[in-house]
């Protein structure tokens, strides 16, 4: 009995000083907790400067951004294939997610050698990819699912800067036991796309790459939501978490989350780490095939681990510490001892005896002491890995608690990897340090046990659901997309429209009614006088005054007040709306103080008017939101001069009514006596131009000029354009005060594009590719997208969160995929209608050409309308689309800052001029 117990104190005490012994020699290696706060701290600098686009380049720790946006959500469902490369073992899978309420996966999995030899046949990165793309093959024999088309999920476990979820810009290096030549600045998904494309038998599509890290969150997170870190501990050491996106500047955008691999084996790689690292890990790095390079990961992951144990026992043995001072050449010789030995090494019960059998395995003849120093070193080196993965990872949950502004968090992280899962106490104590490095934060340790193949798939499920709705969203907007050779087909049919508005024969019928205005010449400074003015029917209703001054002083001073008119008015009865004109004119008089002055006025009336006489308009029909009752056919200066003698309290001499476009004309012809069009691009559009008088067969006489509101939104109402029109157009079309009538208008102006807009977002919600599928109150009301809402959201400055806003204004609660797809929406609606009216222009420009009978023609083009002037892209676009239809004319655009009112007032002198002239 004495015996035993003096045997058992024996052998304590020898464990003790052995224990003792290897303590002291390896003292640097063992870390206190302060050290790991410090550790922790400076990988959370390293985060930072990782995330921020300065710094990011310098950093080590690069903060990959993953374009992994969400975490599984259980909406998953489908097949998939997945490879898993990069880690000890590589594998192809078959996933099946199905979301039938019960959110269930299956996975099959088989695996293959790991192609590890850089100097074997796959030295090239080409050779690599057939071999993987060989291994699938077999699998999809192997499954019977060769006949498939199956979307593919790589998880490639190197650092790759990507671009998107399917795109690699380059592998920034080789990690691991990995080093493959002709790797750099290739995508390798597309490789991999080129390796299996030699296949002729199997159909896959890449799509997604994702890391291991970001595997095992992924698949963690299938089961537990709250799992927002990815963590391997394994061949290789990496973590990924779900970061902030307003922290990551090198993606666009504020909105949401995205997930960053941090590669965080590389931290340490500028030296940060230097007074850690100890001769052993120098040794080894020197040793490796990337000396320099991921000094953390040498200091944690398996690959490396056995190797320091052995370098360590080396040195003791050279010392005379161990073995009596003797080193075996199996000892001598790099690689013998792996990750595996050390597990077997440091196991509770058999760690001692697995101990003598793997030191005698090496022809070591270790004695009891020996054993019992070799195991604590093992304990060390491990015990060190555990302590630095978990200052790391302490990192990063401080992250994650910060960027929630939480005091306690709790949170899962998704681990896998052989030495986490394999060694005996690695994990508990993992758990332990995190615990008490972050106690304000409730972690739940999740072991990934299907692999990273299964997240891979998780990814890939939703890379997949985006790539089938962006094939719907493209089909909605293809009809969008004209071609030069559609633009020209529409320019060509303007042109034969306009021909016939001019005809006799044919005007009667014509859909570009070609409206002579009595106009016949542009301003040339001789104009003079005061003058009232009216501009009704485009956003704003104004009445002004305008007093013009000729000769060398010729000036034009304007001033005006802008009044509502109510759509109660708009679609009231024409009696109501002229008694409310001239109310407003009677407040205008008022309120400049000139109430009994009879001055000439002219009235910029934005519909299509015949006219007789410059002083003459019968209405043809109302357009855009104006539908008063009894002014159809009727002439618009009697209205006016009816309501102002109902009224019976100013008088007002009407000189002139003059469509939007003549105004603008002749405002921007004042300035630039080039100016022969007039252009609005507007609510409605519309456009005005000098015509031949001979080439007006429906007015007398051939000498000199008109000029023509040619009144083109009726283009296309003889259904000439109706193989451009989409069935948004139609919808819109039908839902408008006018059906069937100016279908050129409802493709080209403000007042319809929204409408369009609105359409388009209505099936495409209908489809499930928006607002969730939900088609809200907001959506349903008709004119809620005006001009300015359109021009805002395509602005180029604005930020997703800025149109998710504008959005929000409008009722239509979005996410940030939302807004994308509605900025999308509204582009191709609104490109296509500076298109078409482009399209229109150049007919315009070429006819004026050909008929003065030139090759070059130098033309300006007044302009107005708060589509040209508000919307970010449109008069770009216009102008582009003229340029290149119309190459023989040089056209200058002129916007016109001062409105039609000033060409109404100038027109208003000339005909009162010619009037007086008249009289006398
Ligand atoms: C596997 C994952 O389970 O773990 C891989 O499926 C990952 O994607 C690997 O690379 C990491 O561990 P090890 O020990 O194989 O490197
Ligand atoms: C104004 C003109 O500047 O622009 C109006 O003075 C014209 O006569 C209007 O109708 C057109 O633009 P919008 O966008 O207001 O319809
Ligand atoms: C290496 C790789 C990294 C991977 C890790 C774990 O560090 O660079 O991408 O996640 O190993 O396999
Ligand atoms: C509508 C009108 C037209 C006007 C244009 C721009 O098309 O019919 O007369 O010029 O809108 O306001």
């Amino acid at each position: 009995m004495f015996a035993v117990h003096l045997l058992a104190f024996h052998f304590t005490k020898l464990k003790e000083d052995q224990i003792k012994k290897v303590d002291r020699y390896l003292y640097h290696m063992r870390l206190s907790d302060d050290v790991l706060l410090d550790v922790m701290a400076r990988f959370q600098a390293e985060m930072v400067k990782g995330l921020g686009k300065d710094t990011n380049p310098t950093a080590t720790v690069k903060m990959l951004p993953t374009f992994v946006r969400s975490l599984p959500d259980g909406s998953e469902k489908g097949d998939f294939l997945a490879v898993d490369l990069g880690g000890s073992q590589f594998r192809a899978h078959q996933v099946k997610v199905s979301d039938d309420g019960k959110q269930s996966s299956q996975l099959e999995s088989k695996f293959y050698p790991t192609p590890k030899d850089p100097d074997s046949v796959l030295s090239f990165l080409m050779q690599l990819f057939d071999y993987v793309a060989d291994c699938l093959l077999d699998f999809m024999e192997t499954k019977n699912l060769k006949h498939k088309k199956l979307p593919l999920g790589f998880t490639f476990s190197f650092p790759c800067k990507q671009t998107k979820l399917e795109e690699v810009r380059f592998l920034l290096a080789w990690t691991k036991h990995f080093k493959v030549r002709g790797a750099q600045d290739t995508d390798v998904v597309s490789s991999l796309r080129k390796a299996l494309q030699k296949h002729k038998d199997i159909d896959l599509d890449v799509l997604a790459l994702v890391n291991d890290t970001v595997g095992t969150m992924m698949t963690c997170g299938y089961d537990d939501q709250r799992c927002e870190v990815g963590l391997i501990i394994g061949t290789g050491t990496n973590a990924c978490y779900m970061e902030e996106m307003r922290h990551i500047d090198l993606v666009e955008g504020d909105e949401g989350r995205m997930c960053i691999n941090t590669e965080w084996g590389a931290f340490g790689d500028d030296g940060a780490l230097d007074d850690l690292r100890t001769e052993f890990d120098r040794e080894l790095d020197l040793g490796s095939l990337n000396p320099g390079k991921q000094l953390f990961e040498k200091m944690i992951s398996s690959l490396y681990l056995g190797e320091l144990v052995r370098l360590i026992l080396l040195k003791m043995t050279k010392e005379g510490l161990l073995f009596n001072g003797k080193a075996s050449t199996a000892l001598l010789t790099k690689g013998k001892i792996e990750m595996k030995h050390v597990s077997a090494m440091e196991k509770y019960k058999e760690g001692l005896s697995n101990t003598k059998e793997i030191l005698t395995e090496l022809n070591l003849f270790p004695s009891e002491e020996d054993c019992i120093a070799v195991q604590h070193v093992c304990t060390i080196v491990s015990f060190r890995s555990a302590n630095l993965c978990a200052a790391a990872l302490a990192a990063i949950l401080t992250r994650l608690r910060e960027n929630k502004k939480l005091l306690r968090m709790r949170t899962t992280v998704g681990i896998d990897g052989g030495l986490y899962k394999t060694h005996p106490q690695y994990a508990k104590r993992l758990h332990k340090v995190v615990r008490r490095l972050v106690p304000n934060c409730d972690v739940r340790f999740l072991l990934s046990v299907s692999g990273s193949g299964k997240g891979a798939a998780m990814v890939t499920a939703v890379a997949y659901r985006l790539a089938a709705q962006r094939k719907q969203i493209d089909a909605a907007l293809a009809p969008f997309l004209l071609s030069l050779e559609t633009l020209r087909e529409v320019k060509n049919k303007m042109r034969t429209e306009l021909e016939y508005g001019l005809k006799r024969e044919t005007q009667a019928s014509a859909t570009v009614k070609m409206l002579p205005t009595y106009v016949c010449g542009t301003p040339d400074g001789t104009e003079k006088g005061k003058f009232l003015a009216l501009d009704l029917g485009g956003t704003n209703f104004r009445v002004l005054l305008v007093k013009i001054r000729s000769g060398r002083r010729r000036s034009v001073q304007m001033y005006n007040k802008i009044f509502a008119i109510p759509l109660e008015i708009m679609q009231g009865t024409g009696e109501e709306l002229f008694d409310h004109i001239v109310q407003c004119i009677a407040d205008f008089l008022e309120y400049m103080g000139i109430k009994g002055a009879r001055l000439p006025l002219g009235f910029t009336f934005s519909f299509p008017c015949r006219q007789a006489s410059i002083d003459k308009g019968t209405l043809v029909g109302w357009t855009k939101g104006f539908k008063a009752t009894d002014c159809e056919g009727e002439d618009v200066v009697d209205m006016l001069r009816e309501a102002i003698r109902r009224r019976n309290e100013f008088d007002l001499d009407i000189v002139a009514v003059v469509n939007d476009t003549v105004g603008t004309m002749m405002t921007c012809g004042y300035e630039d006596p080039n100016c022969e069009i007039g252009l609005i691009a507007g609510t409605g559009s519309n456009v005005c131009y000098m015509e031949d008088m001979k080439n007006i067969e429906i007015v007398e006489g051939n000498e000199g000029k008109m000029c023509i509101n040619t009144e083109w939104g009726g283009f296309g109402d003889n259904g000439c354009i109706d193989n451009i029109r989409t069935k948004y157009d139609k919808e819109v079309d039908e839902g408008s005060l006018n059906p069937g009538k100016q279908r050129y208008e409802k493709m080209t102006s403000g007042m319809y594009l929204g409408e369009i807009v609105r359409q388009i977002l209505i099936d495409l919600t209908k489809q499930g590719l928006l607002f969730r599928g939900q088609i809200s109150e907001s959506l349903r009301k008709r004119g809620i997208f005006e001009t300015k809402f359109l021009s805002q959201i395509e602005s180029d400055r604005l930020a997703l969160l800025q149109v998710r806003r504008i959005l929000q204004q409008l009722g239509l609660d979005s996410t940030c995929e939302d807004s994308i797809i509605v900025k999308e929406v509204c582009g191709a609606v609104s490109r296509r209608a500076a298109q078409l009216c482009g399209a229109g222009l150049a007919a315009i420009v070429e006819k004026k050409r050909e008929d003065r009978g030139v090759d070059h023609l130098q033309i300006t083009v007044g302009v107005d309308g708060t589509l040209y002037k508000l919307h970010p892209h449109f008069s770009r676009v216009l102008r582009e689309t003229v340029k290149e239809l119309a190459p023989q004319c040089d056209v200058t655009f002129m916007l016109s800052e001062d409105g039609s009112g000033k060409g109404a007032a100038l027109i208003t002198a000339v005909a009162k001029r010619l009037h007086n002239v008249g009289q006398k």
